[in-house]
């Protein structure tokens, strides 16, 4: 009868240390996740490249974005709100940030895609400075978590270029 009460406090005590331990694996694995994301970005074409009135290029263009941003993804995340952005820099601003396309990711499952898709905000500069312009394009992160505070990152995708003539599309 003592080695019965006895056992089963061993076991309780075993069980507790265990829960114990896992929690604090959960909560240490959330602070000491390293994401390695990955991504590419393919300009397919140029759809349209125009000086519109007053005089400010606009660009249209379609795009092929590969991402795998499942390591941002931990027990402890919500979801991800990603957006791609075109930067240059141009006389007037050492950083012009344009932002090209969005989206908010539900789940890991869904965190490893392609998408081809066009511009679905327009990428127009303040002035015309765009012909022949090197621009980065840089796909941006937030993860908002369960509990705790949001972050955000970015990876750089640079050596794009725009046409050197303005065309129809
Ligand atoms: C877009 O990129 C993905 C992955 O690199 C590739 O499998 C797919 O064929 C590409 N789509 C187009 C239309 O180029
Ligand atoms: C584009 O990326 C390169 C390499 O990461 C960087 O040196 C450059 O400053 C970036 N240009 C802009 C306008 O952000």
């Amino acid at each position: 009868m003592h080695s019965f009460v006895y056992r089963a406090n061993v076991l309780l005590t075993f069980a507790l240390t265990i829960l114990a331990l896992m929690c604090a694996i959960a909560s240490f694995s959330d602070n000491f996740n390293f994401p390695s994301p990955s991504a590419e970005i393919q300009i397919v074409k140029f759809n349209g490249f125009q000086k519109k009135p007053p005089g400010n290029d606009e660009v249209s263009l379609t795009m092929n974005i590969t991402a795998d941003l499942q390591s941002l993804f931990t027990w402890n995340t919500k979801q991800l709100f990603i957006f791609v952005a075109a930067e240059y820099e141009t006389p007037q601003n050492s950083l012009n940030q344009v932002s090209l396309w969005d989206a908010i990711i539900p789940a890991k499952e869904h965190a490893k895609f392609w998408i081809q898709t066009k511009n679905k905000y327009r990428f127009v500069d303040q002035g015309s400075n765009l012909r022949g312009k090197e621009f980065n394009l840089t796909l941006h992160w937030h993860v908002m978590p369960k509990t705790g505070k949001m972050f955000a990152d970015k990876l750089v995708l640079s050596g794009f270029r725009l046409p050197e003539e303005h065309r129809r599309g």
